[in-house]
């Protein structure tokens, strides 16, 4: 059996991320693998009151990456490399890539920054497998019925996301699959499927 494997999902909310983590664990429980599931920000305990504080009210962008990376820092140490020096599967729903997203393309942060300041919390664990759930901006608002009271800065502000998500893959082809999340979710996920299944067995 193949051991200490590392899935990360990333990708707008509405894109059917969670659903698909799920999924996945069942799916590698049922190969025989141990599975972690588990998601960014709150993997932790100290990681869920850190999340409360990030939705409990606005703040600079710079103090949001960094809320986000303590609460990766704290994970990535007391959750995922554990797991997988103990050979399991760990599943994450969102990782370094949603800061790289949103808070640097979204939000303007610099890059370079972000990831020297990530290397050193995270000790430089990077996925071996990204998959990108890739939806239209507009769409993922449509399906969580938040059209109307969506301001056009939003729109921007996820747009932005959705390139930078697409920019980032396109920079790492061997790490991330990109999948259209556009589709009925059972083609989705044959699509997950296959994009594991092959990334698992190399
Ligand atoms: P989710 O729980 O639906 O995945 O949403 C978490 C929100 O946090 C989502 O809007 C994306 C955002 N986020 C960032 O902006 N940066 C990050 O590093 C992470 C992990 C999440």
């Amino acid at each position: 059996m193949k051991k200490g494997f590392f899935v990360s999902l990333e990708g707008p909310e509405g894109a059917g991320k969670t659903t698909l983590a799920r999924r996945l664990a069942d799916w590698f429980a049922e190969r025989g693998a141990e599975v972690v599931l588990t998601r960014e920000p709150g993997g932790t305990e100290l990681g869920a009151a850190v999340r409360e504080l990030l939705l409990a009210r606005p703040m600079e962008p710079e103090c949001e990456f960094l809320l986000y990376l303590a609460d990766r820092a704290e994970h990535t140490r007391r959750v995922i490399r554990p797991a997988l020096l103990a050979g399991k599967v760990v599943i994450a729903d969102r990782f370094a890539d949603s800061s790289y997203a949103y808070q640097g393309f979204g939000r303007g942060l610099s890059l370079a920054w972000m990831r020297a300041a990530t290397e050193g919390a995270t000790g430089g664990l990077v996925p071996d497998l990204t998959l990108l759930l890739d939806l239209d901006p507009e769409e993922g608002l449509r399906r969580s019925g938040r059209t109307d009271r969506l301001e056009r800065e939003a729109l921007d502000f996820h747009r932005r996301v959705r390139e930078g998500y697409l920019a980032l893959a396109e920079a790492e082809p061997e790490r991330f699959r990109v999948i259209d999340a556009s589709r009925p979710l059972e083609r989705v996920w044959r699509s997950v499927e296959r994009a594991v299944e092959k990334a698992w067995s190399a």
